[in-house]
């Protein structure tokens, strides 16, 4: 099963994809974790796209579309794909679609989390990530057990750049413009299913497996 989570920043998309690919065997894909990932590592493409994330703007879609061309073939055989923020423009879904058929694959069905804009924005002006691990927490949601510090691994957590109150709102204003048209487009497609986003993280997987026909 090949399934994008799409949705507004904040929304819960990151949370929910890891949990259902580790619960379901899918092999999850973001292409914001794996482009923080070649900022910390100060490659090419992690040089040219830090200035987009600072400011909240899309990195081009050519950039976004041969990273995860790799990581689709690099995934070839595996039970399902998850994409998590991908594709975010209309050529970027004509592009995974074109993606997919080459390796004999095809989209099975897109799942919109839907949550109000103010709610968002405190998800995401809460939110910290340790800088060891990657783990997720929230200041006042998924507080850490001691402040500043990862349960998992005790390494330190901060706030990723772009979550301020302004870049959120900018990402938001972004998302209005240049993602939310695909909502018409794979409506019209027959592939799109609205997912509550509100609630507790269990209570909101508990809702996308069941859209997702995925027990559990
Ligand atoms: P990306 O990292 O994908 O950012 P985003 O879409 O803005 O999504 P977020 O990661 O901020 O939020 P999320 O919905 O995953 O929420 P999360 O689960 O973390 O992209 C970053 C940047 O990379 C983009 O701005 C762009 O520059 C670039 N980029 C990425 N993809 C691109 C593409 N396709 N094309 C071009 N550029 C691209 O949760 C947020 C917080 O809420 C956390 O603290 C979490 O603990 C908490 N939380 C989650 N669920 C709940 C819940 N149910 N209740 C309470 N708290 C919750």
């Amino acid at each position: 099963m090949n399934v994008v989570v799409m949705g507004p920043p904040g929304a819960g998309k990151g949370t929910q994809a890891k949990l259902l690919a580790e619960r379901h065997g899918l092999v999850h894909l973001s292409p914001g974790d794996l482009l923080r990932e070649a900022v910390k590592e100060g490659t090419p493409l992690g040089l040219e796209a830090k200035a987009y994330m600072d400011r909240g703007s899309l990195v081009p879609d050519g950039l976004v579309i041969e990273l995860m061309r790799a990581r689709i073939r690099e995934s070839g055989g595996a039970r399902g794909l998850l994409f998590d923020g991908f594709p975010r423009t209309l050529a970027q879904a004509d592009a995974l679609d074109a993606m997919l058929s080459e390796s004999g694959f095809a989209l099975d069905m897109v799942v919109n989390v839907v949550l109000p804009e103010e709610e968002a924005i405190r998800r995401l002006t809460g939110r910290r990530v340790c800088r060891v691990c990657g783990a997720n927490y929230h200041l006042e949601y998924r507080p850490p057990n001691a402040p500043g510090r990862c349960d998992l691994c005790g390494g330190e957590l901060y706030q990723r750049s772009d979550d301020s109150e302004e870049t959120a709102r900018a990402r938001f204003e972004v998302y209005r413009r240049q993602t939310e048209p695909l909502i018409a487009y794979y409506a019209a497609r027959g592939l799109l299913r609205d997912v509550d986003g509100s609630g507790g993280v269990d209570e909101v997987a508990e809702r996308l497996s069941r859209t997702l026909g995925l027990a559990g």
